[in-house]
C-alpha cells in the first residue's frame, strides 16, 4: 500500500480529524490526549510560510485519499514534522516547576498548545511575535534565498496566534507583539525558547536584555542559533552552563543555564 510507510501516528491524527467534522485533530502523547481546534487563518500561516511542505501535503492526500481540506492537513504534517521532535527533545528538560514560559518567535504557536495540555500543573505562556512579515527568510545568509511574499499573501503572526488561541479556549497563552516588550520587563521566566527564530532568523542581541532581565535565576533557555554567524560564541557569552541538545543543517540547538 502506497501509505505503509507513513507515521501511523499522523495518519491517526488525519483520521481523527476527518471524524471531528474538520473541527480539530487529536494526538496521542504517552497518556495524554491532545486536541487541537483548527483555525482558518492559522492553516493559510502554514500553507504559506512553509510553503516548501506543500507538495509533501498534497500527496499525504492523495495517498490516504483523505476527504480533509489540504490546508488542515498541511497544518497536521506540519505538527508531525517541526512540534512532536521539538517536544521529544524538550520533554527531559521540563518538570513541575516549570510553571512560566515564553516563546519567542512562536509562529502559530502549537508547541504552546501542546504543551499547555500535557501539563499536569498550571503555566503561564507568554509568546512573542511580529505583526507582520512582507517576506519569509531562510537561513544561509544569503538574501536572495528570501521569498517575497505574493501580493495577496499577507502573514499577521501576533493576529493569527490570538485567532488560534481564542479557538483553543487557552487563556493562560498571551501574545506579545514585539514592539512592546518593554511592558513585560519584569516578568520572570522558568523557560525561556525560541525554535529556529532568535539568533536563527535574526540577530541575538535583538532579545538579549530582555531574556537576561525576565530569566529566573533558575530558569533555563532553549534556542537554535545559526552556524552562518557569531550566534553561538554570543550565546555562549551569557551563560556558565552550555549544551547542545540538537543538530540540524543550518543550525544547533542549545540550553544555556545561570546567566553570567
Ligand atoms: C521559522 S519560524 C518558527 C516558528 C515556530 N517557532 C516553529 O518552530 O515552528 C520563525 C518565526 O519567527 C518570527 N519572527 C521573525 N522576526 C521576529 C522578531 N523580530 N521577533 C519575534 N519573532 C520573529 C516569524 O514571524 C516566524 O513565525
Amino acid at each position: 500500500m502506497a501509505n505503509k510507510h507513513m507515521n501511523k501516528d499522523l495518519i491517526e491524527s488525519i483520521d481523527s480529524a476527518e471524524n471531528s467534522n474538520e473541527e480539530f485533530f487529536s494526538v496521542n502523547f504517552g497518556s495524554n490526549k491532545v486536541k487541537i481546534f483548527f483555525e482558518e487563518e492559522a492553516c493559510d500561516w502554514v500553507w504559506n510560510y512553509k510553503y516548501l511542505h506543500q507538495q509533501r501535503a498534497i500527496d499525504i492526500k492523495t495517498q490516504l485519499n483523505s476527504s480533509l481540506q489540504l490546508k488542515k492537513l498541511a497544518l497536521i504534517t506540519y505538527f508531525f514534522r517541526f512540534i512532536i521532535p521539538d517536544i521529544s527533545n524538550l520533554n527531559e528538560h521540563i518538570s513541575t516547576q516549570t510553571r512560566s514560559i515564553l516563546d519567542i518567535g512562536a509562529g502559530i504557536g502549537l508547541f504552546d498548545l501542546f504543551l499547555n495540555q500535557i501539563f499536569n500543573h498550571k503555566a503561564s505562556f507568554d509568546l512573542i511575535e511580529v505583526e507582520k512579515l512582507n517576506e519569509i527568510e531562510h537561513v544561509t545568509n544569503n538574501p536572495e534565498y528570501s521569498k517575497k511574499l505574493d501580493a495577496g499573501i499577507k502573514i499577521k503572526p501576533v493576529q493569527t496566534l490570538k485567532k488560534l488561541m481564542i479557538a483553543n479556549n487557552a487563556e493562560n497563552i498571551n501574545i506579545i507583539s514585539n514592539t512592546s516588550i518593554d511592558e513585560y520587563h519584569h516578568k520572570k521566566y522558568d523557560l525561556i525558547l525560541s525554535f529556529r527564530s532568535w539568533g536563527f532568523l535574526y540577530d541575538l542581541d535583538l532579545y538579549k536584555e530582555f531574556v537576561t532581565k525576565t530569566l529566573n535565576h533558575d530558569g533555563i533557555v532553549i534556542t537554535n542559533l545559526s552556524i552562518y554567524d557569531d550566534s553561538i560564541e554570543k550565546f555562549y557569552s551569557l551563560f556558565t552552563d552550555v549544551t547542545l541538545i540538537d543538530e540540524a543543517a543550518n543550525n544547533k540547538r542549545f540550553l544555556g543555564k545561570n546567566l553570567k
